[in-house]
């Protein structure tokens, strides 16, 4: 099937690399005209490289070569102004908005400040409502909300025991959960969906760095990307270290797409068995 967002337009936060230019070359490929922002700028907190305006000439690159098209502007998702300006660009552009993808975000796993802990909340928790405040103006009935949240984040006794920047994280992320939850049913009257993807590990900057493979590997003496594939395989019940960042979008795909016309307040979790029957950490199941 081709076509499946043919027509629509969709807002992506954090779409310079990894899942965000995933998910907005996967929805144009559907036929979906793109707003984007990035940051451009590291955070002092987080301990890897965030995304360069060569990650965004690159995510323009592949939509532009589907036949789509992208307005790609710089924006901190902690800033209101800055989106709800992205936004506004982006509708006087294409004339309209039908998807949000709140999905921006960084890691201060291991670090334990209080700035780590207020940094990770204000990108991950008040930047998607901010996307999503900056957003609501434009939804017609039939529009899609997508946000991000994480089973790492769920999962008692990982990322939150990681130092206050993992606690951060996981508080942030449960946050999101609940978000999606009461976002849905508050907007289900006016035919706007609202629903949550929470995925394991994913193969994207977050987790391909020095810091990460320190983290999983003490042992090792400098390790790299190979060494750190099996430690995240003995964490994965179906033995998959990491996700493409292509079979998230297939998730928000479906989403975006009027295919989920009636589903709404979903919290799917895309975990490699990684959550099971436990506790969903406070998120409504
Ligand atoms: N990679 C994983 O293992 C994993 C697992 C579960 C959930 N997630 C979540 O998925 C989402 C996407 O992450 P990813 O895996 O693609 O990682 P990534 O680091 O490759 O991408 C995150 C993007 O967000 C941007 N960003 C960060 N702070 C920003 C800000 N203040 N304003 C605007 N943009 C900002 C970064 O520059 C980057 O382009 C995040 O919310 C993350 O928490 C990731």
């Amino acid at each position: 099937m081709s076509g499946r967002v043919e027509g629509k337009v969709a807002f992506i936060t954090g779409a310079a690399r990894g899942q965000g230019r995933s998910h907005a070359v996967r929805l144009a490929e559907e036929g979906a005209d793109i707003i984007a922002v990035d940051l451009f700028e590291d955070i002092s907190t987080v301990p890897y490289p965030l995304a360069t305006k060569d990650d965004m000439a690159e995510t323009i690159r592949q939509v532009e070569a589907l036949g789509r098209r992208i307005l790609f502007t710089k924006g901190d998702v902690r800033s209101l102004p800055e989106l709800q300006a992205a936004v506004d660009q982006g509708v006087a552009e294409f004339g309209k908005l039908d998807i949000v993808i709140a999905q921006a975000g960084i890691l201060t796993m291991g670090l334990d400040t209080p700035q780590a802990f207020m940094d990770v909340v204000q990108v991950n928790l008040v930047g998607v409502i901010n996307a999503v405040s900056a957003a609501m103006p434009y939804l017609q009935p039939g529009a899609s909300v997508i946000l991000t949240g994480s089973t790492a984040a769920l999962l008692p006794g990982t990322v939150d025991a990681a130092g206050a920047g993992g606690l951060g994280y996981a508080h942030a992320k449960r946050h999101v959960g609940r978000l999606g939850h009461d976002l849905a049913r508050v907007y289900a009257g006016q035919q706007i969906r609202v629903n949550v993807v929470h995925p394991t590990n994913v193969d994207t900057g977050m987790m391909d760095n020095e810091f990460m493979y320190n983290a999983f590997r003490p042992d090792v003496e400098n390790p790299n990307r190979e060494d750190m594939i099996p430690a995240l395989v003995t964490k994965s019940p179906m033995g998959v270290p990491w996700l493409p960042a292509r079979d998230v979008s297939e998730a928000v795909l479906y989403f975006a797409s009027d295919e989920s016309r009636w589903v709404t307040g979903q919290q799917l979790k895309l975990d490699g068995g990684q959550l099971g029957p436990i506790s969903n950490a406070g998120v409504p199941a």
